[in-house]
């Protein structure tokens, strides 16, 4: 029997469910920073969480806010996404930084960018893992703003170092996952794996030889599940949050579905999974429209591998019992702390796979009573299941470490009022505003520096009035030049006497006219 519950629905979950509540319905998910390419203004990295979908062919499943990478996506047919190391949070959260199209993020890092094999957009050199991607789908949901892209990987660029690592030590390094945020500030906690894996990682049984360039190893997608390549596939696959999918089917009888893979996220709406067409849970959801995610954790790890085996309704036998119904027709879990009752926006059926991509959003949770009071999210979160591919391409499940949240000082990574300086899409770039404001107020820089950043994103926007060339591509390069320095100064009164020596350089304009 499970602990005491308590229910919430779609609006208690905000006005009488703590933020740890409503955080525990998230599953820590996985960090990335796609590249995209618009043929006009050049190359757009940003960070987003992502989660994978499909695994063969592996499909990488985002979604994007911003109305100008919205228009990117749109008009884009491949992209890569880049996976950073945990020592490259830095990086990461430069990514994030709001900044107008046609200022390229890569640069801000002070990153390089690293030639495709397959398709013409570059990925990220000095991250540890490429994937480089065909768009296969891409949803523009109504409501909200938010759309959804699928790409397909078609080659996957490694660090060769890493071929030769347990996969134990190399999940301590990446890739990192958006687990929690400081409800004040909202700025995201990335987190790791600790490195442990249920069972017992295997240790690599042979010296994988060097390949490639002797820094990349690149494997294209039709050669990825061939044996000599599965150190390569298996850290492709990133880890996945794992849970179980109850469905009613016509009967009204419990169907349980175990699930590794999506994205359970804070971003409305919060649930983008898939579901393989020739099982039970894609007839039920299709017709029902309805779902519940009940979150397993590390004691239950036995019952959640019985009930794999006795899927679909081996539920009493895998030592499961079901609570009172919530919001939704089908029933949650008594032994699962978390379950999240969930109606279906979109059901689409990704053109040329096996599987339907299904877009969600939380209307009911059915939670431990305890979770309330939880004061450090990681206790929660490190108990959650991850499935992490192993060497002989074995499932094995890892962890959250505990003891790896990293929370940067703020204002360096954007404003405190706003959380990071990346924003939501009806606040465009208002935390990038809001970071130049709290920089004013700190005394980092003056009023005019303030004026004249302003004056010339204004002028650079695209959606704005275009500034004709030579103009623009002076104003990209004064402002990638002054971003840069200005993102990794943090609270260095030497960088920011740079930063002022750099905008004294150019006189103050007042406005410019379009001709
Ligand atoms: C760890 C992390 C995860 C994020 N996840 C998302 C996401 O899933 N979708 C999104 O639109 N923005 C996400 N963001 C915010 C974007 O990085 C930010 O909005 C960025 O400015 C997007 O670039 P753009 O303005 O060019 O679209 C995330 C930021 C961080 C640091």
């Amino acid at each position: 029997m499970g602990k005491e519950k308590i229910q919430l629905n779609e609006v208690e979950m905000v006005t009488k469910g703590s933020t740890s509540q409503v955080g525990a319905t998230r599953m820590p998910r996985t960090a990335v920073i796609p590249v995209v390419n618009d043929p006009k203004y050049g190359l757009n990295a940003g960070a987003v969480s992502a989660g994978v979908v499909n695994l063969d062919p592996l499909h990488v499943l985002f979604g994007v806010k911003s109305p100008a990478s919205k228009l990117t996506y749109h008009k884009a047919t491949e992209f890569v996404v880049a996976l950073p190391r945990r020592d490259q949070i830095d990086h990461m959260w430069v990514t994030a930084c709001s900044v107008p199209v046609g200022i390229n993020e890569i640069e801000l890092a002070g990153w390089t960018e690293l030639p495709s094999q397959v398709i013409a957009t570059p990925g990220i050199k000095e991250v540890p893992l490429n994937l480089e991607c065909k768009k296969v789908h891409m949803i523009q949901l109504d409501e909200p703003l938010r759309c959804i892209l699928i790409g397909e990987v078609v080659g996957v660029s490694i660090d060769t170092h890493l071929l030769t690592l347990p996969r134990s030590e190399v999940i301590k390094q990446f890739p990192m996952h958006e687990a929690t945020s400081n409800p004040y500030t909202g700025i995201y906690g990335p987190s790791v794996l600790s490195g442990e894996l249920v069972p017992l990682a295997e240790q690599p049984q042979v010296d994988v030889e060097k390949r490639g360039d002797g820094e990349k190893t690149f494997v294209k997608a039709s050669d990825l599940y061939k044996p000599e390549n599965q150190a390569v596939a298996m850290n492709a696959i990133f880890p996945r949050p794992s849970y179980i999918l109850i469905t009613l089917d016509e009967k009204g009888h419990p169907n349980g579905l175990l699930t590794s893979g999506g994205l359970m996220m804070s971003a409305r709406p919060g649930v983008q999974i898939s579901v393989p067409k020739n099982s039970y849970s894609y007839e039920n959801i299709k017709r029902t429209g309805e779902f519940v995610y009940a979150i397993t954790t590390r004691d239950l790890l036995e019952n959640f591998e019985a009930m794999e085996n006795n899927t679909p309704d081996g539920f009493e036998a895998a030592g499961f019992s079901f609570l009172k119904p919530n919001q939704i027709k089908v029933l949650g879990l008594a032994e699962c702390p978390v379950n999240v009752d969930c109606k279906v926006l979109r059901f689409e059926d990704v053109p040329g796979t096996n599987y339907a991509v299904v877009v969600a959003k939380r209307v009911g949770v059915s939670i431990d009573k305890e979770i309330a009071n939880m004061p450090n999210m990681m206790d929660l979160y490190s108990k959650y299941l991850y499935a992490v591919v192993d060497r002989g391409m074995k499932r094995k499940w890892g962890f959250h470490d505990r003891e790896n949240l990293t929370v940067r000082p703020l204002p360096s990574w954007g404003s405190r009022y706003h959380g990071g300086w990346w924003t939501g899409p009806e606040q465009y770039q208002a935390g990038f505003n809001l970071w130049l404001l709290e920089l004013v107020q700190a005394g980092y820089i003056s009023d005019e520096e303030f004026f004249k950043i302003r004056l010339w994103v204004s002028w650079f926007r695209r959606e704005g009035f275009p500034a004709p060339e030579p103009l623009w591509s002076e104003l990209r390069q004064r402002l990638t030049r002054v971003l840069k320095m200005m993102v990794w100064a943090h609270r260095d009164y030497d960088k920011w006497h740079k930063v002022h020596q750099y905008l004294a350089k150019f006189t103050y304009q007042g406005s410019w006219k379009s001709p």
